[in-house]
């Protein structure tokens, strides 16, 4: 069970403290939101942010591209120091060249869908990415509500993927919503406004996990 914090609900004015604090609060991920305004009506940071944070912080980066040109955009984001890309099937490009371009860059590939498009709909990838992000809110800002019913989603890819691909699920996680992701088949948590702004991340962290491992 992989819990990775999303940095989109971090304070930006303290980045490398709130990394170390993650890091001490026994999460190994770190989940990087990249937003351009036009897949998805926010803009978050790019890879300037993402360049000046590698240094300082021994995290795995899983950088979540919400953009419409996600092809434009890999070969800069390898060299700010990206482990794992995670695109979106309803941006722009053969997803199979994404995939094919993300992995050339020897970076990990994930594929994402909105809740509105079908988890069958990513069948034709599924052999070639090490992960599926199931977005449980409609991509764009932190602190929505999840949305259960993506939970059938996440039953149909764990059935349908290849074993050892990591299932990750991406919006309103927390406390009381993480259990039935789990039981759905999902293993890597993303989870923003459930850790960051909380007194002792730490705590959170480890109640997310162990609510996870119960129920998964
Ligand atoms: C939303 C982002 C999420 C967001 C999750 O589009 O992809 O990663 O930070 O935030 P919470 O956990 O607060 O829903
Ligand atoms: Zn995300």
């Amino acid at each position: 069970m992989i819990i990775s914090p999303s940095m989109l609900s971090a304070d930006f004015a303290r980045l490398k403290e709130e990394l170390d604090r993650i890091k001490a609060a026994g999460a190994e991920w770190l989940h990087i939101d990249v937003m351009d305004g036009h897949f998805v009506p926010n803009i978050s940071f790019g890879m300037p942010v993402i360049k000046s944070i590698r240094p300082v912080s021994d995290l795995f980066f899983d950088v979540h591209i919400m953009i419409s040109q996600p092809q434009k955009y890999i070969a800069e984001l390898k060299k700010s120091g990206a482990e794992l890309v995670t695109f979106h099937l309803e941006a722009e490009g053969d997803p199979a060249e994404t995939i094919r371009m993300i992995h050339e860059q020897g970076m990990k590939a994930g594929i994402s869908v909105k809740p509105g498009t079908p988890a069958q709909a990513l069948a034709p990838y599924l052999d070639r990415v090490e992960l599926v992000l199931v977005m449980t809110v409609e991509p764009g800002f932190g602190g929505q509500s999840f949305m259960e019913e993506m939970c059938p989603k996440l039953h149909w890819l764990r059935e349908h993927c290849r074993p050892g691909t990591v299932l990750q699920v991406d919006g309103g996680i927390n406390r009381k919503t993480i259990a039935a992701a789990a039981a759905a088949g999902a293993d890597c948590f993303v989870a923003g406004s459930a850790i960051f702004g909380k007194e002792d991340y730490a705590a959170e962290v480890a109640a997310l996990r162990a609510l996870a491992e119960q129920a998964g």
